[in-house]
């Protein structure tokens, strides 16, 4: 059955098909749902078989735990067994908002809705529509970002359509997102907080927020396949475009060229080729699909534009894509996770000598 698509004013959800999105959840169904961050495919938190229908409709292994969205503070202590001090001054800084905090979980807490873990990742989204929802769903709405496994997540209803469209009840479009990639993960089950997935708050917003040392998971900084990320869905090979994508980073010029050549010998082979660019460098490349993903002077833009171009060259059916890297001051390291896991980790470095 084709899910009902229900356009809904951000700034003033409509009370009558909330309500109607709510009761769809507390009945075991699915709604997917606008967050700041990406699209999200809701499930009543505390019912397993609801999880269960997550992790069939995303076609995701049932090891790889949800994330339960709260829309009140006071929600917290009855999913969680203890919020050590840094997480309530992460909270208090950072709630409602784009992060994400793994604490150990209370019973009531289905072991479907977390992967088997004892821990639970939550978070209080400050979209209003995601928050409107919540509320009408009893408070606690599990959900991973609204695409089929493997796919990037969904930044616009369109693409939630496009992935799970059969598989839930109803979307809410709320129009595009406004960050574009997934929240920040601060796991807190050990002495030292530590980061599992970099988002739009920074580690170093987290270190001075905290005065403490903050870590970043090794399994995100070493891509020694031996060291596994700790958050089970960091592992897997996400957000991948259906094309062969290589990121090239050096020094403008010598990538620009580099690209360039690329793209020319591919495209005599007669591969359909992509090229992801920056508005300043796009004007520059001659060969293949050319598409930027913002301005080098706006990082949120780029960071918002990523998911949808990668989306984009799917809907082309290019065969190889080629990016310049995004090592932006702020979302860098965000932004520089997921295109380097949507590359499978290859990424050529070059230097003005050896291209020359
Ligand atoms: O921005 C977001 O966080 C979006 C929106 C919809 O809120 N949600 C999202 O969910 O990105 P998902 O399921 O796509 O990613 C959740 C990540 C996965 O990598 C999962 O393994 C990790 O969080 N995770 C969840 N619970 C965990 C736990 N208890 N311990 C470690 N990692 C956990
Ligand atoms: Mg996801």
């Amino acid at each position: 059955m084709k899910a009902e698509v229900v356009t809904v004013d951000r700034n003033r959800p409509d009370r009558a098909a909330i309500e109607r999105a709510g009761q769809i959840l507390k009945e075991g169904g699915l709604v997917a749902f606008p967050t700041e961050t990406v699209y999200g495919l809701g499930g009543n938190a505390l019912d397993p078989m609801a999880s269960m229908k997550i992790y069939a409709a995303k076609g995701r292994p049932s090891d790889n735990p949800l994330i339960v969205h709260i829309a009140e503070l006071d929600k917290l202590d009855e999913i969680v067994t203890e919020v050590p001090e840094k997480a309530r001054i992460l909270a208090e800084k950072y709630w409602p908002g784009p992060l994400t905090m793994i604490l150990p979980k209370a019973d009531i807490v289905p072991r479907e809705t977390t992967g088997g873990l004892d821990s639970v990742a939550v978070r209080f989204p400050s979209d209003p529509v995601a928050q409107a929802l919540i509320r009408a769903a009893g408070g606690f709405v599990a959900a991973p970002s609204a695409n089929t496994s493997g796919r990037p997540s969904p930044t616009m209803a369109s693409h939630v359509e496009e992935d799970l469209g059969d598989a839930v009840d109803m979307i809410l479009d709320g129009g595009p997102v406004g960050i574009g990639l997934e929240s920040t993960i601060v796991d807190f089950t050990e002495e030292i907080p530590v980061v599992l997935r970099p988002g739009y708050i920074s580690l170093e917003m987290l270190q001075e927020t905290l005065g403490c040392e903050v870590r970043m998971d090794r399994g995100l900084l070493i891509t020694d396949s031996s060291v596994h990320p700790k958050a089970p869905g960091m592992k897997y090979r996400h957000y991948a475009p259906k094309a062969d994508l290589a990121i090239i980073e050096g020094p403008e010029d010598a990538v620009i060229r580099y690209i360039s050549r690329a793209a020319a010998s591919a495209e005599a082979e007669g591969k359909k080729t992509g090229i992801i660019a920056a508005d300043e460098t796009a004007p520059l490349y001659r060969q293949g699909i050319v598409r930027s993903i913002g301005s080098r002077q706006d990082e949120e833009e780029i960071a918002r534009h990523l998911y949808g171009v990668l989306r984009d060259f799917d809907s082309d059916g290019a065969d190889v894509i080629y990016s310049e890297a995004f090592y932006t001051p702020r979302m860098g390291q965000a932004i520089m996770n997921r295109l380097l896991k949507a590359a499978g980790h290859k990424i050529i470095h070059i230097t003005e000598e050896e291209e020359t």
